[in-house]
């Protein structure tokens, strides 16, 4: 007899809730079922005379058409507010409402160190330049006098595409190979090919090579090349011009000094270290910087420059390197794995 009444309430709660579309008439009709005088609450009362042994039967069969008509009743409360929140906001979306605050991005802190260093060499004088990050092996060595039994011909330093490839916008000066460049050097030549002296520009680009990763070495990495070209340039231009830098980046109380090196396009070459007192736990001690070094005759040969009439300088300067060293990051693949919890130690002043 119960089971029968139960069944009953509950196929009449699944017929008749649906139909409310009010929270008021939601109400009335809810405490008719569940409230202290409702048919739901009355058969309850009744499991006191039921006897004994079917006590745990009629439990269950009470609980099921509980759970029944608690469900029933979730879906129509919910849809009767979803009603009257659209009564509230109108029958279309109002496009001319604020939208919410959106969360503000910024430049990647390895972006960040290129624009800072591109941007002081902009206010002296240096034109920004790019080249192609896919480069034939001319622009990429031969131009630079880097012969061909260098190492950094090797397949295994370099990223190189098969021979019979062929790329429409990148023109191959003869039958050399294409390959990921493997520094920005590069931009010299395309520059000294394409603009007469005065020359004097910065050329920020990504780089690549057969690294296999760990704290300091990354497969793909920046550089900003620089190259000053004109009559008269002299090494006490070079150095005063590096020096600038270094102090405008690392501090006014910076030393550098310049080590003797070797590039083949360069002659004579350096590597430059600093010092800076305000570099904290880096205070102490001499830190390699960047290559550079007066343009190579050979270069000059190559772009058909007279060497007696011009002279110049090239510097390479690795963009992770500073900014590890400003950001205080000790290891380089930080900067490619695109977690967000690291990128946003650096918030950046221009987003
Ligand atoms: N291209 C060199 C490298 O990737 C860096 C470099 C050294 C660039 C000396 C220069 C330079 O312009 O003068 O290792």
């Amino acid at each position: 007899m119960i089971k029968g009444k139960l069944d009953e309430i509950v196929s009449e709660v699944k017929e008749y809730a649906p139909n409310l579309n009010n929270r008021a008439d939601f109400d009335v009709y809810k405490s008719t079922i569940s409230g202290p005088k409702g048919k739901l609450t009355e058969i309850m009362k009744l499991m006191g005379s039921v006897p004994k042994e079917e006590k745990p039967e009629m439990g269950k069969a009470i609980n099921l058409a509980k759970q029944s008509i608690q469900d029933t009743f979730s879906k129509v409360i919910k849809s009767i507010e979803e009603n009257e929140l659209l009564g509230q906001l109108g029958s279309s979306i109002d496009p001319t409402l604020p939208s919410p605050e959106l969360e503000k991005g910024h430049l990647h802190p390895i972006s960040q160190v290129r624009d800072t260093i591109v941007g002081l060499f902009s206010r002296i004088g240096f034109a920004v330049a790019e080249g192609t990050e896919l480069e034939t092996e001319y622009y990429c060595f031969d131009a630079l006098n880097i012969p061909a039994d260098h190492p950094a011909r090797d397949m295994q330093d370099s990223y190189f595409m098969p021979k019979t490839s062929s790329v429409s916008n990148v023109a191959k000066k003869s039958d050399e190979r294409y390959l990921l460049r493997t520094h920005t050097s590069s931009v010299q030549i395309r520059t000294l090919l394409e603009e007469k002296p005065p020359i004097r520009i910065v050329a920020p680009g990504r780089c690549f090579r057969r690294d296999t990763p760990d704290a300091t070495h990354s497969a793909n990495f920046h550089q900003i090349e620089g190259l000053y070209v004109d009559r008269k340039v002299t090494l006490t231009d070079l150095k005063a011009t590096l020096d600038h830098f270094v102090r405008e980046i690392f501090g006014v109380s910076a030393k550098t000094r310049l080590r003797p090196s070797f590039f083949p396009f360069t002659e004579p070459s350096f590597e430059m270290d600093f010092y800076s007192p305000d570099l904290g736990k880096l205070s102490n001690q001499w830190i390699e910087i960047m290559g550079c070094g007066m343009v190579d005759p050979k270069v000059f040969e190559s772009v058909g420059l007279d060497s007696d009439i011009y002279s110049g300088f090239a510097f390479g300067i690795g963009i992770e390197r500073i900014a590890m060293i400003l950001q205080g990051v000790d290891d380089i693949r930080n900067y490619y794995q695109n977690d967000i919890r690291f990128l946003r130690q650096f918030p950046d002043s221009i987003a």
